[in-house]
C-alpha cells in the first residue's frame, strides 16, 4: 500500500479525498493535517464528517500531526493557499510528492496544472522544479469544468472567445465559508479573485491565445457548480460533431433533454464526470450548460487524478477511475 498524508484533512474537500481514497485498491491515507487547534486529537474526536460515505475505521483513530512530522511519500493538499504557500515547499524539500488543490502555484511555470485527460504531458515539467519532492497542481473547480468541455472543440476549431457565467455552490467557500444569512434566498454576483483564476488558468491548461470574460456567482445551492458557456469559433461547427465528440468520452455525461443537468437530479456525492447540456449553436456560437461536482473533480478527484497519473497506476486508468470513485 502506498501511504498518503492529507492536508487539511478536516475540511470539506480534505473529508472528500478521505472517502475516495478510501476505494482506491493501492493507496490509503495514513497522516492527517489540520490547523494546531487539532494537534494531537484524534480524527474522530474532532472532525464534523460531512461524508455520507462512513468515515473509514482506519482514519477515525489517526491522530492530527505538524507539517513537519509527515513521513508519507504522497501529499494531497486542500490547504488554504496562504498557509499551502508555505507548507507544499516545505514538504517537497523533504522529497514529498504534493499533490494541492490551492491557488498558490497553479501559474507557476515549474508547476504543472493537470487535468490528466487533457494536458498530463505538462507532469514532464516538475523535472524543473530543484527539489527531490514534486509539487503538481489541479486548476480551479470552475476552470476545470470549462476546460473538460472546450478541450474535445479545439479538434474542430479553434476559439477567439468565450462567455462565462458560473453559479458556484457554497460548499466551494469551504466548511464554514458562507453563514446561512449571507446566502439564503440570494445570489451574490461576485467571487474574490476567482474571475481571473479562471481565465489564466484556462490559457495555462489548454494552450490557447482565447480571450475570456467570466462573471462568478455564489448562489444557494450546496454542492454542484452550473456553468453557462457562449464559446465563439473561428468556423462553422455542426451540433452533430460536437454531440459526436462528447458522447465518445467516458469522463462526459451529455444531456439531450431540455431541462438538464441539474445539479439536484444528476450529480451524486462521488461523482467524477463532467455534465454537459442545452448545447445550442447560432452561426460560429455554441452556447451550452456545464456542471460538476465541485468537491469531487472539481478539487478531491482531481487531485488524486494527479497522483496516479504521476505514479502510472494502471489499476485506476482514467476511464475506470469513474466508476471506481462514484
Ligand atoms: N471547496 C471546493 O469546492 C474547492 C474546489 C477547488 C479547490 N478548493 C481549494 O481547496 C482548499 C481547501 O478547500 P476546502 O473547501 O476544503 O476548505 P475548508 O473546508 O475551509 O478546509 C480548510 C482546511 O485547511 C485547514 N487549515 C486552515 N488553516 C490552517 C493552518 N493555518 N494550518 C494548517 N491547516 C489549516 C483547516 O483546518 P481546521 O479545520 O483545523 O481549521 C481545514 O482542514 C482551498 O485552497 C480551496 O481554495 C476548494
Amino acid at each position: 500500500m502506498n501511504a498518503i498524508c492529507i492536508l487539511g484533512a478536516s475540511g470539506l474537500v480534505g473529508q472528500k479525498a478521505i472517502a475516495l481514497i478510501d476505494h482506491l485498491p493501492n493507496f490509503e491515507v495514513t497522516e492527517v493535517v489540520a490547523s494546531e487547534n487539532r494537534l494531537g486529537l484524534t480524527y474522530e474526536e474532532s472532525v464534523d464528517w460531512q461524508e455520507p460515505r462512513l468515515l473509514p475505521n482506519s482514519v477515525a483513530k489517526l491522530k492530527f500531526k505538524e507539517p513537519c512530522e509527515v513521513t508519507s511519500p504522497f501529499v494531497i493538499s486542500s490547504l488554504p493557499s496562504s498557509v499551502a504557500s508555505k507548507i507544499e515547499p516545505l514538504l517537497a524539500q523533504k522529497g514529498k510528492h504534493v499533490f494541492t488543490n490551492s491557488s498558490c502555484f497553479r501559474l507557476d511555470p515549474n508547476v504543472p496544472l493537470v487535468i490528466p485527460e487533457i494536458n498530463q504531458d505538462q507532469l514532464k515539467i516538475v523535472t524543473r522544479q530543484p527539489t527531490p519532492g514534486k509539487v503538481v497542481a489541479n486548476p480551479n473547480c470552475s476552470a476545470t469544468f470549462i476546460a473538460l468541455a472546450l478541450a474535445p472543440l479545439l479538434k474542430l476549431s479553434s476559439i477567439s472567445y468565450v462567455s462565462v457565467v458560473t453559479c458556484q455552490a457554497i460548499s466551494g467557500a469551504g466548511l464554514n465559508g458562507l453563514s446561512a444569512y449571507q446566502i439564503l434566498g440570494n445570489i451574490i454576483p461576485y467571487i474574490q479573485d476567482e474571475e481571473e483564476k479562471i481565465a489564466l488558468e484556462l490559457a495555462k491548461i489548454l494552450n490557447i491565445d482565447t480571450r475570456f470574460i467570466v462573471h462568478t456567482t455564489r448562489v444557494p445551492v450546496i454542492n454542484g457548480h452550473t456553468i453557462m458557456l457562449h464559446i465563439h469559433f473561428d468556423k462553422k461547427l455542426h451540433l452533430e460533431n460536437v454531440k459526436e465528440l462528447y458522447q465518445n468520452l467516458s469522463h462526459v455525461r451529455l444531456y439531450e433533454q431540455k431541462d438538464r443537468p441539474q445539479v439536484f437530479r444528476d450529480i451524486g456525492p462521488y461523482d467524477d464526470r463532467v455534465h454537459i447540456g442545452r448545447l445550442k449553436l447560432v452561426d460560429r456560437v455554441l452556447g451550452m450548460v456545464v456542471m460538476g461536482n465541485n468537491l469531487t473533480r472539481g478539487a478531491a478527484s482531481a487531485a488524486i487524478r494527479n497522483l496516479l497519473t504521476f505514479v502510472g497506476d494502471r489499476s485506476c486508468a482514467s476511464s475506470q477511475l469513474s466508476s471506481r470513485l462514484f
